[in-house]
Order: C-alpha cells, then sequence, then structure tokens
C-alpha cells in the first residue's frame, strides 16, 4: 500500500499548465521515469515543458495534432518552435489520432459514433478531456516508437495548455486493454 498526493484544479484549462506541468516532473523523479510525454498543439506546452525538463534526467516526447487537423496540409504546431525542440533533442510523434481516427470522418459525414469514439467520449466525460489526451497521446507515442512500453508520465488539457497528468503503462493501438492508469497526479475537479 502507498499513499500518494492528488492535487485537483477546481476548473479545466490553460491556466493550470505550470502547475501540471511542475507536478508531473516531481512525480517522474520521485518514481524513476525516464519519460515525460506532452501533448502540444502549436508547441506552446511543449516550451515551457522543455525549460523545467532540463537537467531533470527525463526524456521529453511532444506529441502534437495530426497534419491537417486545422487546415488541410497544414501543422499546428509553429516551425520555428519544432526546429528548437527538435534541436534540443526533443522527440515530436505527430500521427494519426488514435481515439478518433478515420472513423471521424465516417460519423462526419454519415453521422453515427464509432467504438472507438465511444471510448473517448466515456474518458472525457467521466474523467475530463485532459486526462482522455494522456491516454490517446501515450498509445500514439508507443506506436511512434517514441516511448518504451514502461511506465511514463504523461500530461494533456482541454483544447491549450495542460491540466492533468497521470503515471500510465502503456499499450499498442492493437492492445488497448493492456493499458493501466496507475496514479492521477492533477486533474480538474469540473471537467
Ligand atoms: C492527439 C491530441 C488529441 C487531443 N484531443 C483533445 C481533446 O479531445 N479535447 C481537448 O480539449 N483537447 C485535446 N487536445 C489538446 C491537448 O490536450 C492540449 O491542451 C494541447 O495540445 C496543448 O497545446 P498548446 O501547446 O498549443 O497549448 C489534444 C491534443 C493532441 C495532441
Amino acid at each position: 500500500m502507498m499513499e500518494k498526493k492528488i492535487t485537483y484544479f477546481e476548473k479545466p484549462g490553460k491556466e493550470n499548465t505550470d502547475a501540471t506541468l511542475k507536478l508531473a516532473i516531481e512525480r517522474a523523479k520521485e518514481l524513476g521515469i525516464k519519460y515525460l510525454v506532452v501533448a502540444s498543439s502549436t508547441g506552446e506546452t511543449a516550451i515551457k515543458a522543455l525549460e523545467l525538463v532540463k537537467n531533470a534526467g527525463i526524456e521529453l516526447v511532444v506529441v502534437t495534432y495530426h497534419r491537417g487537423f486545422y487546415e488541410e496540409g497544414k501543422d499546428s504546431m509553429d516551425p520555428e518552435i519544432e526546429d528548437k525542440l527538435r534541436k534540443e533533442g526533443v522527440k515530436i510523434v505527430r500521427q494519426s489520432h488514435i481515439l478518433s481516427g478515420l472513423e471521424r470522418s465516417i460519423s462526419r459525414k454519415l453521422g453515427g459514433a464509432s467504438r472507438t469514439e465511444a471510448i473517448a467520449e466515456a474518458l472525457r466525460s467521466l474523467f475530463g478531456h485532459g486526462l482522455k489526451v494522456c491516454v490517446e497521446i501515450t498509445i500514439m507515442a508507443a506506436d511512434g516508437g517514441a516511448i518504451p512500453i514502461e511506465e511514463v508520465v504523461a500530461v494533456g488539457g482541454r483544447s491549450r495548455g495542460a491540466d492533468t497528468a497521470i503515471v500510465v503503462r502503456p499499450a499498442h493501438m492493437n492492445s488497448f486493454f493492456d493499458m493501466q492508469v496507475r496514479e492521477v497526479i492533477c486533474m480538474p475537479r469540473e471537467k
């Protein structure tokens, strides 16, 4: 048995970013975790994470939106930021989103929702957008070869920034139910 601290933010959102990243890195250090997986669309949250993770002995993996998420053929991340991150040795994962995938096109065109989208919505509604994102980016990072299948800390948020951090045992897309959320480090109380 062990006792651990969980931080609850009153509301979701970007204003919780600094606290979330600090708490995430603190717990990763405490547990000897080697990888911090962070969602970042524009690169803003990634840059904050980079500053905090320096000299902590933790590898930063940034998962960003797939190309074309906002606009056909375009990336969501500022190319200058991406360049800086890569030069600092940060791994960037950009690939199809695991918890929407091709099914999103079908739902948009024909209505209804897939089983995958139902899983995503259950995670969002029950535990918040941030936790759904943590689950999704961990699988994307594992499938992209950026992390091994060993405990990592994952960080996500609601639209922008970060408000949720978890300790998670990753899994690949084809073995989703092998994934385990081992600890919640912080999350918003309101979703
Ligand atoms: C693959 C992926 C999926 C995401 N899904 C959601 C989502 O379902 N709901 C949500 O509010 N934010 C979602 N986000 C946004 C992230 O949680 C996070 O707030 C954002 O990427 C931070 O970007 P920034 O660096 O521009 O602040 C997603 C981000 C990524 C990379």
